[in-house]
């Protein structure tokens, strides 16, 4: 890919088809959404406004980051609350192909409104190639994909969409990404779910569940951040582990259980478990068990892809 004639296409593409209209670009923190926000930054300037709809399903501090990442490079970003929709949403919800799909119908929704309030006409999107594929291949349902699940966005939510990172690969969004000077700390980030922590917490997604695998991931990240690797996890298990109790309560005790997933991968369309050593191994386990109330056991996948996905739902 020549990434310069690519931004310079993409630059006149977003122009020709937003024109003199305002368009809304939805700051997700990950590479792709990060690398539209600068495309459309450069294409329309403050034409195109940047909003990052906080979810509840963020990691650690992430809003706050992502803001003050984006005003460094005089990119401005507005934070909406929208947790007690997706909370509500997802009530009582077990199957992880529902929860994709009620993150997803929630997501659309609370943008579509935030999109008609803000009086935007049109919707930058970080949808990718591998996006379109998986769910071609009825692997997944993308949250991010409309036409190819059915939805026409003008019809039911008012604004059209504009995707310019649709023929790319993920490691061609990062060339990209640096190429137009994306934050570093993003373009650093590694692969995260559109649905977020929805996908990370195994059954029923509440927000203890939400903020145990939020503090376990955070410290994940934190250990195995400096080894470079692709991507680094923690899920948090939907059964509960026996924990050595107090030795005159009646019955058993029980305690959570936290699932560390750490692999190498070009694209994650295979990927290889990587060889943390047992240093850094116990380190994690003695950090989750003892910082993150409620966690009794953690344990470290070494299960490749395939024949494993490398998320869990
Ligand atoms: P799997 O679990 O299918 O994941 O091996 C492959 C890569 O895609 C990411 N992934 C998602 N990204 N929405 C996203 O934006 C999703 O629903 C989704 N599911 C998986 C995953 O983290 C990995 O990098």
């Amino acid at each position: 890919m020549d990434t310069q004639s690519f931004i310079e296409q993409k630059i006149k593409e977003i122009k020709e088809k937003v024109g003199d209209k305002i368009a809304v670009n939805a700051l997700s923190g990950g590479i792709d959404s990060s690398a539209v926000a600068v495309l459309g930054h450069k294409a329309l300037g403050e034409k195109c406004r940047n909003i990052f709809l906080n979810t509840g399903m963020m990691r650690l501090n992430e809003p706050e980051t992502i803001q003050q990442r984006f005003k460094e490079i005089g990119i401005d970003v507005e934070v909406i609350d929208v947790s007690d929709r997706f909370f509500e949403a997802l009530k009582g919800q077990e199957d992880g192909e529902e929860k994709r799909k009620i993150f997803r119908d929630t997501f659309y929704k609370v943008l579509g409104e935030a999109v008609k309030e803000s009086g935007a006409q049109c919707l930058l999107q970080g949808t990718i190639k591998p996006d379109v594929e998986e769910t071609q291949a009825g692997v997944k349902t993308q949250h991010n994909i409309l036409s190819q699940i059915g939805i026409n966005p003008e019809e039911q939510y008012g604004f059209t969409t504009v995707e310019p990172l649709i023929d790319l690969v993920k490691y061609e969004v990062r060339e990209l990404a640096k190429a137009l000077g994306v934050p570093e700390t993003r373009f650093n980030t590694m692969p995260f779910l559109g649905p977020g922590l929805t996908g990370r917490v195994i059954g029923e997604v509440t927000r203890e569940k939400v903020e145990i695998v939020r503090k376990a991931n955070n410290i994940v990240e934190e250990e195995i951040m400096p080894l470079k690797p692709f991507q680094c996890l923690a899920v948090l298990f939907k059964d509960k582990a026996t924990m050595k109790g107090d030795e005159n309560a009646q019955g058993r005790n029980y305690g959570d259980i936290i699932a560390v997933r750490c692999i190498e991968s070009k694209d994650a369309r295979t990927a290889e478990v990587t060889e943390i050593s047992y240093e850094i191994l116990k380190r994690i386990v003695k950090r989750i068990t003892t910082e993150v109330p409620g966690v009794i056991k953690v344990v470290y996948d070494i299960t490749p892809k395939p024949p494993s996905t490398i998320e869990y739902i």
